[in-house]
């Protein structure tokens, strides 16, 4: 199996903003637009990443980077390409970018009802924080180094 991971830069996402609307439009916890994905975060074009298997686009995870911490604000596979380790491994390069950048977490939000990627996440290490108010979203992090 060819695995390969590409940078996701503002033209990238450009070419390919209308096939990611279309794949992720009947995913039930988030709705993106247009205007999401391109939206220009902190860090969003040098930690984003995509992920090919075979030359086939099998899914993204667009990140930004905040306060010594890569987030993922979207991270998605591609359905036909779900259950043969995809995640697992876009989920290792992100964490390989938090340590090559030598910063301290992986972090991001989840809906308490995503009950298939609440497990995903837990069982690749990453652990619950905090619970926000509407009691919607937990977030999770992986500490990679301590805070000094
Ligand atoms: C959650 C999500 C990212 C997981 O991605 P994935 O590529 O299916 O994850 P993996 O394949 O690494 O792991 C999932 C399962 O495959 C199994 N698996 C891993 N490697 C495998 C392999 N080589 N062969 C067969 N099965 C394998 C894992 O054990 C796991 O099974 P389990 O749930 O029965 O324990 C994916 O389902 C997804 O994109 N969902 C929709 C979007 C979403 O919810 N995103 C998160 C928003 S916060």
């Amino acid at each position: 199996m060819d695995i390969r991971f590409v940078k996701i830069s503002k033209s990238k996402m450009e070419d390919l903003v209308e096939y990611l609307i279309h794949e992720t439009k009947n995913f039930e916890f988030e709705d993106w637009s247009r205007d999401n994905f391109l939206l220009d975060l902190p860090g969003k074009w040098e930690s984003s990443l995509f992920i090919y298997i075979n030359d086939q686009f099998a899914g993204f995870s667009i990140n930004s980077l905040k306060c010594k911490s890569i987030h993922i604000h979207y991270f998605f596979i591609i359905r036909k390409f779900r259950n043969f380790g995809v995640g697992k491994l876009l989920l290792a390069e992100c964490i390989s970018l938090v340590q090559k950048r030598n910063l301290q977490k992986l972090v991001l939000k989840c809906h308490v009802k995503n009950f298939k990627a609440l497990e995903f996440y837990i069982r690749n290490s990453l652990a619950i924080t905090n619970l926000d108010e509407s009691r919607t979203y937990y977030t999770l992090e992986l500490k990679i180094k301590e805070m000094n």
